[in-house]
């Protein structure tokens, strides 16, 4: 198999790894195991090398950012959870980060408690998913993969 075009990494924050067992009804069935996957064959399937990482540290997932431009990863689609609505050290992280960058959430986040309807992490992305279940890190995972063809001169497709 030929080297991948691009090089991504899903980061996936606090309480995901529970997904599955975690408020089905919010979250789906699907296992994080079972998403990744999902994630995995469809970057292979768009020229894309994926990894995926979850952490229920804040501390971590800033290191993991700070260090992906360092290891050649070409774009970010993260769902940092609950730290989405508190963390403003992941804010500068991804600030900081100058690749593609594409937040996503499994539920809609304006449709639920107020606490949720902000995000410190909006404004330094290059977009927001939100609402369409494991199917959000997908089109997240699209998203990033076209503005990668766009940046490099080529067409979006
Ligand atoms: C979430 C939404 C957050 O508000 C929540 O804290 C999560 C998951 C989502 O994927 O819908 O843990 O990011």
């Amino acid at each position: 198999m030929s080297a991948p075009t691009w090089n991504i990494w899903v980061l996936h924050g606090p309480n995901l790894n529970l997904l599955g067992r975690r408020e089905p009804e919010i979250y789906g069935a699907a296992t994080l195991a079972e998403l990744d996957a999902e994630v995995v064959a469809r970057g292979a399937a768009m020229g894309a090398g994926v990894t995926c990482r979850q952490s229920n540290h804040e501390g971590v997932l800033v290191d993991w950012i700070q260090g992906a431009l360092d290891q050649g990863i070409d774009a970010i689609v993260i769902n940092p959870a609950a730290l989405t609505h508190t963390s403003v050290a992941l804010r500068d992280a991804l600030a900081a980060y100058a690749g593609v960058k594409v937040e996503v959430h499994l539920s809609n986040i304006w449709q639920r408690e107020p606490f949720r309807h902000a995000s410190y992490v909006s404004a330094v992305v290059d977009g927001v998913v939100s609402g369409f279940g494991g199917g959000s890190y997908v089109l997240g995972l699209q998203a990033a993969i076209r503005l990668l063809r766009t940046r490099s001169g080529g067409a979006a497709g």
